[in-house]
């Protein structure tokens, strides 16, 4: 489990299940919103300081990916619902260079920035043995968001050479500073090559994988390993598959391999909450 990611936490701040604390959170901006217009302020006023306790709530979340739900949910859902407010212009500006920045067009082919959740890739380095002569594997998180893989993989593989690509400009520089371990550089992850790595790791949509399977094997030397959590290739059969009770599964595809039924490996440790 890496850091902040919510058992550490104390006091209500534990007691509360997610989402509820987003739920409260909004709750509480929409009825500050409306009480404020209620007491004779003009909307757009009421909804810059419903927006600033908002954002001040937000800061308290952990870990942060929570925070940002939080902070970007409640404006997100008053410019759907009441799109007359006059928000200042500076508000919405605001608001849409920090959504473009988080997930810019590029990026809108594969998946947002939804981190792998903790304890997902427990138990892959069991099933992912390297091809003769690889000492210090290297690894690559396809698509790394702001780290969460990076340090999931970090868990399971020590001693690996980690490697993050991600388009998105600020999880890049959320993900190389959480990540200073690894290497992480700002790219299209379909752009570079995969022939130096061992393992691809990707998190991203059911869509990707029959091309990512295609690039894994024009490109990556054959024993290597092609991992996707939670979607499947739809026809190539999986050479492995780590899955458990309340856990995604992982999927590894072996590069160079014949396709062979997936074997199983059931997860030990229960999915945290
Ligand atoms: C579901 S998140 C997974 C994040 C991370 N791999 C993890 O598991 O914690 C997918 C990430 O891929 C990024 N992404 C999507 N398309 C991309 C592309 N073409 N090149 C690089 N990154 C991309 C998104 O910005 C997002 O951060």
């Amino acid at each position: 489990m890496h850091a902040g990611q919510g058992t550490h936490l104390t006091g209500w701040r534990r007691g509360l299940r997610w989402p509820l604390p987003a739920l409260l959170c909004w709750a509480g901006a929409w009825t500050a919103w409306a009480g404020l217009q209620a007491a004779g302020m003009p909307a757009g006023w009421a909804a810059a300081l419903a927006l600033a306790g908002n954002s001040a709530a937000s800061a308290w979340m952990r870990p942060r990916w929570r925070g940002l739900i939080v902070a970007l949910g409640w404006p997100l859902s008053l410019a759907l619902l009441t799109p007359d407010t006059q928000l200042p212009a500076w508000g919405w500006l605001l608001l849409l260079l920090t959504l473009a920045g988080l997930y810019p067009l590029r990026a809108w082919h594969d998946a947002p920035w939804f981190p792998t959740p903790a304890g997902a890739l427990t138990g892959l380095a069991a099933l992912t043995p390297w091809r003769a002569g690889v000492a210090a594997p290297r690894i690559l998180d396809a698509g790394c968001g702001q780290g969460a893989g990076l340090t999931a993989l970090r868990g399971e593989y020590p001693g690996a050479q980690l490697v993050g690509i991600e388009w998105s400009r600020w999880l890049c520089w959320l993900c190389a500073w959480r990540c200073r371990w690894a290497e992480v550089r700002r790219a299209d992850l379909w752009a570079g090559s995969w022939a130096g790595y061992d393992l691809v790791y990707l998190f991203q949509r059911p869509e990707s994988l029959p091309r990512a399977l295609a690039k894994a094997g024009r490109e990556m030397p054959p024993g290597s390993w092609l991992a996707s959590l939670e979607f499947a290739h739809p026809e190539r059969p999986a050479d492995a598959v780590l899955q458990g009770p309340g856990r995604r599964p992982v999927w590894l595809y072996r590069c160079g391999a014949a396709p062979s039924r997936a074997s199983t490996a059931a997860a030990r440790r229960k999915r945290p909450t």
